[in-house]
C-alpha cells in the first residue's frame, strides 16, 4: 500500500428536499468548497490508529477480528468511520486478499472557529473521503459511481433514514440531479451477494446526472445558526399525521424539480428562479401540513431580504435552522443582500460550487 490523501466536499440542497427521501423523486444538490480531508498511511504496528478532529476522543486504535473492524475505545460518533472502512475493505478484499494495517487522519474545515457545524454534510463527506483514500492507497480503480455506492452501503448498514444525497454530491461534485435508490432491494441483496457484485449491478430508481454550472446566477449561502437535526426532522415528517396529502407534495415536487432540471440545462434563468420559488412554497405548504417549523423567522427573513433585491431564496436541506440559499441574477445587488443579512444576524458563508 502507499501513503495517500483524499478529500470530499460538503453539499447544499438547491431544491427537492424531503421528496428526495422517497426512491425515484429528484433533488438538485451542489458540492461546496469546504472539505473533509483523509490521510491514510501504512501502520508501523500490527494494528491501526484513527485520529480525527471531527471526533472528541483522542486516538482510536483498531484491529481486525475475522475481517471485522474493531475500535478501542468504541466511540459512538466513530460508527460512520467504522462503516466506511468496512465497506471499502470488503470491496478491496475482492482484489487484494490481505489488507495490511493502516493509520487514518481525518480533518475538517466544515466548522467555524468555535467548532460549530454549518450543516454542510460532514458525515457524508467523511464517508466518501475515507473510502476514496483507501481505494487510492491500495491502487484500486474507481469511478464517482463506485464511491457513491460503497458510501451508500456503509450508510445502509447504519440504518440512516436520509436520501444519501450528501453522498452523491460528495462523490460526483459540481451540481447534480439526484434520485435515491430502493433501499430495501439493495439491503436484501447485501444478505446474499458480495459487495463487488452489488456495486456492479444497476440499483433500482437510482439516478445521478451532472448538470452544467449556472451562467447568469450566482449562489449566496446564508447561515442562520441553530444547527438542526436532519434525522429528527425527517423522522417527524415520516411519522406525523397530516392534513394534506403527502403524495400530492411528492408529485408536485417531482414536477417542479424536473422542470428545474430542464431550465438549468437550457440556462433559462427566469424559469430557474420561478421553479426555485415554487419549490420553496411546496416545502412550506408541506411543513405547515406536517406541523413543523421549516422556515425559522431568520430563514424567512433571509428569503424576504433576497426577494427585495430581485433574487430568489429558500431554505436549504431539512430547514429548522442552518443554511438558506439565494440565487442572484447578474444585475442584482449582491453586496446589499450580504449587508442586510448581516444586520439581521445572518452570516453569509464564502462558499462556491466545487467541481472536481
Ligand atoms: O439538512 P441537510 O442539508 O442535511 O438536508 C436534508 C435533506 C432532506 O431531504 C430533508 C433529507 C435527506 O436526507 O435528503
Ligand atoms: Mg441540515
Amino acid at each position: 500500500m502507499k501513503k495517500t490523501q483524499a478529500k470530499a466536499p460538503g453539499k447544499l440542497y438547491i431544491a427537492g428536499e424531503y421528496a428526495v427521501v422517497e426512491p425515484g423523486y429528484p433533488a438538485i444538490i451542489v458540492a461546496v468548497d469546504r472539505f473533509i480531508t483523509v490521510d491514510v498511511s501504512p501502520a508501523e504496528e500490527n494494528s491501526g490508529s484513527i485520529y480525527s478532529t471531527v471526533l472528541s476522543s483522542d486516538n482510536i486504535k483498531w484491529k481486525r477480528h475475522h475481517n471485522q473492524i474493531l475500535f478501542t475505545p468504541s466511540v459512538p460518533k466513530a460508527e460512520i468511520i467504522q462503516a466506511a472502512m468496512t465497506a471499502a475493505e470488503e470491496y478491496i478484499r475482492s482484489i487484494i486478499p490481505d489488507i495490511p494495517y493502516y493509520d487514518v487522519t481525518i480533518t475538517s474545515d466544515m466548522v467555524n472557529d468555535q467548532g460549530v457545524k454549518y450543516g454542510l454534510g460532514s458525515s457524508g463527506a467523511v464517508t466518501v473521503a475515507l473510502i476514496q483514500a483507501l481505494l487510492k492507497a491500495f491502487s484500486v480503480q474507481y469511478t464517482s459511481l463506485l464511491l457513491y455506492k460503497l458510501a451508500a452501503v456503509a450508510h445502509l448498514s447504519l440504518n440512516s433514514s436520509g436520501s444519501f444525497g450528501d453522498l452523491a454530491a460528495a462523490s460526483f461534485t459540481g451540481m447534480i440531479a439526484y434520485a435515491s435508490f430502493n433501499k430495501q432491494s439493495v439491503r436484501d441483496q447485501l444478505e446474499t451477494r458480495s459487495i463487488k457484485d452489488i456495486v456492479e449491478t444497476e440499483w433500482e430508481d437510482l439516478f445521478i446526472e451532472q448538470l452544467p454550472p449556472l451562467k447568469d446566477l450566482s449562489l449566496l449561502v446564508g447561515w442562520t445558526g441553530s444547527p438542526a437535526s436532519t434525522e429528527s426532522l425527517v423522522s417527524h415528517v415520516a411519522h406525523s399525521r397530516e392534513t394534506l396529502s403527502y403524495d400530492q407534495f411528492l408529485s408536485e415536487s417531482k414536477g417542479c424539480v424536473n422542470r428545474l432540471i430542464t431550465a438549468i440545462k437550457q440556462q433559462d434563468t427566469s424559469a430557474i428562479l420561478t421553479e426555485v420559488a415554487i419549490n420553496r412554497q411546496l416545502l412550506l405548504k408541506m411543513s405547515h401540513s406536517k406541523q413543523f417549523e421549516l422556515e425559522t423567522p431568520l430563514l424567512s427573513k433571509l428569503c424576504s431580504i433576497s426577494e427585495a433585491h430581485h433574487a430568489t431564496a429558500k431554505t436549504s436541506g431539512a430547514g429548522g435552522g442552518d443554511c438558506g440559499i439565494a440565487l442572484i441574477p447578474r444585475d442584482a445587488d449582491r453586496d446589499a443582500i450580504v449587508n442586510e443579512w448581516s444586520k439581521a444576524g445572518i452570516t453569509s458563508l464564502p462558499l462556491t460550487v466545487y467541481t472536481h
